[in-house]
């Protein structure tokens, strides 16, 4: 078996699945690599290399020196970023993914992880229970960038044979790596402010329901998903993948039970519009059919397990 190469190793998913991988595969088989070296503990716990993802001969030396044969592509622009850089983003989200895709194509490596999002849906998208299969016309840059790069992976595995896989996030929270610059980041500063200073100014609306999940859940299923047997993975462009859905509101009513004084204002900005744009709930049940996804995590388990942590980590 060959190794891992994780590329966005440094980033809010890429820190924790690195983690995981390595206590799974040994530290060894996973090479974390990003394009600039991230928290120095971090670099030092196992084989770390600076590789720019657009950068296809720097991709390919790594591959051919670790005898890599799986590649979690994890660098991103995320939605709120991307619409301040557009062009970057574009060029970012589809060139690494077509690197990756052609060096699986040229068959060497053999396996792909890449994350799509919540966000390949669209304001004509039905939003409660969004289906698997609906209509799918997004109004962001991000969201272009993966609803194209999903049609791109379900094509190269038709026509190649590529085996690719893939998830829709919903936003996502953990304790420790802070977001890139999501519309769903919101949820993870809401803890950090609550903790440093008992309130909270939100930049989405009171109301604006989102799907979200905890980082544990969403790890667990990005390498579940990997390990499935490849004719359980049915759907070669990304999977609905879901756990719980809240408004600003109700995360805040949540802290409230742990930090009584807490209080949040509402002070909605660009994002506002990106949030509307995204499905309120999602309807996952190819993921729990074809290779069994369970999410552990809700809204209260999680808020005492972020408090938990972060109060910890300021001590
Ligand atoms: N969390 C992401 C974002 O807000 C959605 O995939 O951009």
């Amino acid at each position: 078996m060959g190794t891992i190469l994780i590329i966005g190793a440094c980033g809010q998913i890429g820190t924790e699945l690195t983690k995981k991988l390595r206590e799974l595969y040994g530290k060894d088989n996973v090479i974390a690599s990003d394009v600039r070296k991230g928290d120095p503990e971090f670099v030092a716990s196992g084989p770390f290399e600076v590789v720019n993802a657009l950068d296809f001969n720097q991709v390919e030396e790594v591959i051919e020196k670790y005898k890599v044969a799986e590649v979690y592509l994890m660098a991103a622009l995320l939605s709120a970023t991307a619409e301040k850089n557009p062009a970057f983003a574009w060029d970012l989200n589809m060139n690494s993914l077509f690197h990756v895709l052609n060096l699986a194509k040229a068959e060497k490596i053999k396996k792909i992880f890449w994350p799509s999002s919540i966000a390949v849906f669209g304001p004509t998208t039905p939003k409660q229970n969004t289906p698997q299969y609906t209509v799918m016309e997004p109004s962001t840059v991000y969201g272009i960038s993966k609803q194209s790069g999903e049609r791109w992976c379900e094509y190269y595995h038709n026509i190649y044979g590529v085996d690719v896989r893939s998830i829709r996030y919903p936003g996502l929270i953990s304790w420790s790596t802070l977001p890139g610059g999501g519309t769903t980041d919101y949820a993870v500063d809401i803890y950090h402010k609550a903790l440093s200073d008992g309130s909270y100014t939100c930049f989405l609306s009171e109301d604006t329901r989102l799907p979200m999940m905890y980082m544990d859940d969403a790890i667990r299923a990005t390498i579940e998903i990997m390990q499935a047997p490849a004719e359980n993975i049915k759907i070669r462009s990304s999977y609905n993948l879901s756990a719980m859905d809240f408004t600003p509101k109700e995360i805040a009513e949540t802290i409230k039970q742990h930090i009584p004084d807490f209080t949040i204002a509402y002070e909605p900005d660009f994002r506002q519009k990106i949030a509307d744009s995204w499905p309120q709930s999602i309807d996952d049940s190819h993921a729990r059919n074809d290779w069994n996804w369970q999410h552990q995590y809700g809204l209260d388990a999680m808020t005492t397990d972020m408090l938990e942590h972060l109060s910890s980590m300021a001590e």
